[in-house]
Parts: structure tokens; sequence; C-alpha cells
């Protein structure tokens, strides 16, 4: 469910029109909705309910500090990939003790900054990546705080680019050695062991791959447990999917149940890491069409958005519904309509025999369930300034992030000296 409705014959986020947001910031923006992101936030935590969980919201998802800050004032910790993400999640008030670091090629540098600001632990993904932080961690005199995590090799039936579990992949240490480096881990000095973690990929739309990876990571834990390690938490990773065009997909409590059948009596502290199914429906990419434009074969809608601003459709062949902001009326006629972008490669195109009703220059567009994956990703190709984000509470809405100008990229580019 999310707060993006036709109301009086307009699309709004929650009670603001689009239209009102597109006259201010100009088009493309990106808008989230607060109460999106609150209720899927609860829904998620109330999906757990009866096991001892922590949600660290995965901060790649979306990134800007109010999202975050949003979901800190929730309760949520987060997991970070990088020192940047870091700074975020501090900068937006979430606990140091509630923020985990996961990441398969940390530098020196990461492992510093995350020891320095002693966050809840480390998701440590190899055996020179351990050694590392056993060493920065004895330089600093600190103790890391660390989780291993295993490839299950599970196959998680997502798309190629975002399947994370499978002993091919690059992420996790093979769970078959896992016992062999965990025991080597706790004899480092500086490394506190604590558990283990997972995280097979993203966008699941089926829950076995999770229950197949959790029965393996509950048959490490027994073995771990004989070997007399005590393990303290699991972190279970993100992955949930959610709908893009309409195709079912599981809910947070039927995942919840997978996870309470699988490992709800273990006795030992959960830890989450979701993303997507936290923001992906709770924002919208709008955009205005440019022109229309007719082949022999095709009626082109050309948008100001384009793959630089939402990656995902020419990244992953992704689906994303797209509305039209002004509400179609009953009964009007629908046509097939190639909606892409102004960019030069035929990749940039977000939907192709696409039914719209007749669209004309200046019309303004809603391309849904970017609120993951989406400005976190942009880049400015063909020197497009990346666009603003926007979030909206009830009837007020506040840019949360400014469009960048084409003059703040060209202050980080110089000449070089001999070029006169
Ligand atoms: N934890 C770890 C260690 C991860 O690598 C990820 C996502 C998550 C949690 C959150 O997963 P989620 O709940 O959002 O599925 N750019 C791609 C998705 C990449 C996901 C990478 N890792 C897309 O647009 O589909």
């Amino acid at each position: 469910m999310d707060h993006f409705n036709y109301k009086d014959g307009a699309l709004t986020a929650e009670d603001v029109p689009l239209e009102t947001i597109a006259e201010t910031v100009e088009t493309p923006f990106y808008c989230y909705s607060q109460a999106t992101i609150e209720r899927h936030y609860q829904v998620f935590s109330e999906a757990l309910t009866g096991l001892s969980a922590t949600v660290c919201y995965a901060v790649k998802a979306n990134s800007n500090l109010a999202v975050i800050r949003v979901l800190a004032d929730m309760g949520a910790g987060a997991d970070v990939v990088s020192s940047g993400e870091l700074t975020r999640a501090l900068a937006a008030c979430v606990p140091a003790d509630k923020i985990i670091f996961s990441g398969v090629g940390k530098t020196r540098e990461e492992l510093s900054h995350a020891l320095q600001e002693n966050i809840l632990q480390i998701n440590v993904e190899s055996e020179p990546e351990l050694a590392l932080l056993d060493e920065v961690a004895g330089s600093l005199g600190l103790q890391a705080s660390v989780a291993l995590r295993i490839n299950p090799d599970v196959d998680a039936n997502t798309h190629d680019k975002i399947a994370t579990g499978r002993q091919e992949d690059k992420f996790g240490i093979e769970w078959t050695r896992v016992h062999e480096v965990y025991a080597r881990a706790s004899q480092l000095p500086h490394i506190n062991m604590v558990g283990l973690a997972i995280h097979i990929g993203s966008q699941l739309t089926d829950l076995d791959p999770f229950r197949n990876a959790f029965i393996r990571l509950r048959d490490i834990v027994a073995i771990l447990k004989a070997d007399g390690h005590e393990i303290l938490r699991l972190d279970l990773g993100g992955g949930l999917g959610i709908p893009y065009d309409g195709s079912p997909t599981p809910t947070p409590s039927e995942y919840g149940r997978v996870v309470l059948e699988t490992l709800g009596d273990i006795g030992i502290d959960l830890v989450f890491e979701p993303g997507r199914v936290i923001v992906g429906n709770a924002g919208l990419l709008v955009t205005r069409a440019v022109f229309v434009k007719e082949s022999a074969t095709r009626r082109f809608v050309i948008t100001d958005a384009a793959m630089n601003d939402l990656m995902r459709p020419t990244l992953y062949d992704a689906k994303h519904d797209i509305q039209p902001v002004k509400e179609p009326q009953n009964g009007v006629n629908m046509e097939n309509v190639d909606i892409v972008g102004p960019v030069c490669e035929t990749g940039d195109t977000f939907a192709t025999n696409y039914a719209l009703p007749s669209m004309e220059a200046g019309d303004l567009l809603a391309i849904r369930t970017a609120g993951a994956y989406g400005a976190v990703m942009a880049s400015t190709y063909n020197s497009r300034p990346l666009v603003p984000e926007v979030l909206v509470k009830e009837d007020r809405f506040s840019i949360i992030r400014e469009r960048m100008t084409v003059d703040t990229m060209l202050e980080y580019e110089n000449l070089p000296n001999w070029i006169k």
C-alpha cells in the first residue's frame, strides 16, 4: 500500500498534488511519501513479532538524509556499505550501536572509521578482511565486533545481477569453510566474534530460497555451538521483493513466518537489513513529456527524465508502472506508446508498448516504485544534473535534495596546466 492516489482528477502524494510540486521544483524530480515509508517500516517490524529482532535499514536503497532520519525516528538501525553511508547514518541520528557495516571490499580507512565510531558490528566477508580488521583494531587499541558473512550457495531466483548467495558470487565465505574460518577468527587478538550474516540477493519474489538459506544457517550455528562458540547474533540480510508491475510478491508477514518456522526457536538475536521493501513503493520519479513523436511503427513519448535518473529499466530490464499525473477519464481511449528518455542510447527506455491515454507535450507522468535504487543510482551522464528529491508529509512538502547545477559539475573539473 502507498499514499499516491488520484484526488480531484490529479495524482497526489498524500495530500499534495504532484503538479504543485512540479511547478515549484520543475521536472524531473523524485517524490517520496513519509506516511508510506513509515507504514512499510511498521509492517515489516510487525511481521517479526515474536522474534528478538533489530531492523537495520539498508541505507543503499535510498540514502537521503531525511529518509534515513524518518526511519531512525521510528527506531530503525542502519546497514551501511561505505564510509559515506556510515557518515550519513550517523548524521541522520541512527545510534552507532544500531549500525552494521556490510560489504565485500571495505578499505583500511573504512574499517578504521567503523571501529572509531564503535558501531554494533562489522560483517566480514573474507580472510584477508579479517586479517586487516584485526590489524587496524590492534593499531587503534580497540576490539572489533564481527559477524562472518557466509555464502550459503543458494540461488535466490532473482535477476542475475542482484543474486548474491551462489557459490560463484563474490560475497561471503563458502558455507563449507565457515567452521574453520570462524575458529581461526576467534583466535585473533582484536576480533570479537559475535555471529553470522547472510544476504542472498535482492528483489526475491519466492520465499523458498530464504527458507533454504535460513535452514543452512541453522545447521552451521549448531556446528559452531558444538565447537563451543557462543553465537550472539544472526544477520539475515534483506532481499524481500516488492510488486513493480502488479505481479504478486510475498508479504512481509509471509516472510516473517518463514523466519519464525526456521529460526524462531534458536534463541539468538536476529538482525534484518531490508531496503527495497521499506522505501521502494514510497517513491515516484515525476517527469514531463517533452515531445510525442510518431514513427511508422511506434509512438514515442519522450520524457525529460532519462536512464541516468532511473537506471533500473536499462540495467535490470526492470518494469516500473507509469501513470499519467492527470487522472484518465473513465472509458478514455488508450494507446500503446514507448516511453523513452532523451539520452542517445536505445536502452534509454522506461517502457515499451505501454498503454496510456493520449499524451501531449507538457503532460506529467509518474514512474512508480522508484523510491529504492532510484535517486541513489543516478548519474550525471550527458551532463544532466542530479534531480531534486522531495519529501511529502500530509499537505506539506520539502525539497530534501536540491537540483544539482551544471556549474557545480564544472567546479570539480580543471584544465591541466599545459593547456593555456
Ligand atoms: N544487505 C546487503 C548486504 C545488501 O547487499 C543489500 C542489497 C541489502 C541488505 C538490501 O537488500 P534489499 O532489501 O533492498 O533487497 N540496485 C539493485 C538492487 C541491489 C541490491 C544490493 N544489495 C536494484 O535496483 O534492483
